[in-house]
């Protein structure tokens, strides 16, 4: 029997690898890794680790965004299936034609997009950076498309007080969230404040108390003098929150909110990929080279 824990421990050290963890992974993989975060953290952390190995515990596009940040690591992906099924609702071809018949539009890009898609893009946004990113360029008077998530598209033109253009991509576990169940869970725990990513669609935004990424959610129930959350996103966030919060109750707005490609990582796989140091990412570097302008574009944006 292999102590998992201990080896991945032991592995970590002697190839001056680092483990990077989303809040959707598994618990036993959020408590293994050395920085846990959303979207945002880990692309910074990815970025600035002086660490040889980066093993990311998530999903393809944020190993590859990794990669792409730091191309001289070795970026590693313990499962090479794990895929994003709102990555899926874009692809490069439909968007060259669309740069091709709008030359003056700037696209803002959703950071759960492939590393082609970030490179036709003019800047990423994360759900956390994504009102000030898309404020940033209709201040400017710039027209946008906002791509692939229409329902973090919608949320910003209802919050802003501006139209702009959207992709009807999005992610399959927010954007099927049903609002009875919300309210279901409202009903048996009438205490508790909701709160919800902007990946759900509006009527689920419009009861909530507190909308934002799974980073905010997390500040915002540690700070709040509420005990008890209803929490309308991926329900790997409430790990992180209990952990932070042990006195507080936190329930799932719906069992639905289970991203399968996020629990397919296990110990053995972090294990394994560390070990052999496989399933390695690359990026095409005339792919990366454009990829990496839009990202660094959004990380000075959210400074
Ligand atoms: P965050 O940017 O809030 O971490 O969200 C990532 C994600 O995949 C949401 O479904
Ligand atoms: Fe992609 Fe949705 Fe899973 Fe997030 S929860 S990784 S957006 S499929």
């Amino acid at each position: 029997m292999i102590d998992y824990k201990n080896e991945i421990l032991r592995l970590k050290k002697e190839k001056n690898a680092v483990i990077l963890a989303h809040y959707y992974q598994e618990d036993d993989i959020q408590d293994i890794a050395d920085f846990l975060g959303d979207s945002l953290n880990l692309s910074q952390t990815a970025k600035d680790t002086d660490a040889d190995i980066i093993v990311f515990c998530g999903v393809h596009f944020m190993a590859e965004t990794a990669k792409v940040l730091s191309p001289q690591k070795k970026v590693l992906l313990p499962v090479m299936n794990a895929g994003c099924a709102m990555a899926n609702t874009i692809n490069a071809a439909d968007l060259q034609k669309y740069k091709s018949e709008h030359p003056d539009t700037k696209i803002v890009t959703y950071v759960n997009t492939t590393a082609e898609i970030k490179a036709l893009s003019d800047c990423i946004c994360t759900s956390t950076n994504g009102l000030k990113i898309i404020s940033h360029y209709l201040e400017q008077g710039d027209k946008i498309l906002y791509t692939p998530d229409q329902n973090l598209g919608k949320y910003a033109m209802k919050i802003l007080n501006k139209q702009f253009e959207v992709w009807n991509g999005c992610c399959p576990i927010h954007h099927y969230l049903d609002k009875n169940k919300v309210l279901e869970q409202k009903r048996l725990h009438p205490d508790a404040l909701i709160v919800a990513h902007p990946e759900c669609q509006l009527d689920i935004l419009e009861i909530s108390d507190y909308v934002g990424s799974t980073a905010q959610l997390l500040s915002f129930v540690s700070k709040s003098d509420a005990q008890e959350f209803i929490v309308c996103t991926e329900k790997g966030v409430l790990h992180p929150m209990q952990v932070k919060n042990p006195n507080k109750k936190f329930y799932i707005g719906s069992p639905t909110l289970n991203c399968h490609d996020m629990k397919k990582t296990r110990l053995e796989d972090v294990y394994d990929c560390l070990l052999n140091e496989t399933n390695e990412i690359f990026v095409d570097e005339s792919v990366r080279v454009n990829a990496v302008k839009s990202l660094d574009t959004m990380l000075e944006l959210s400074k």
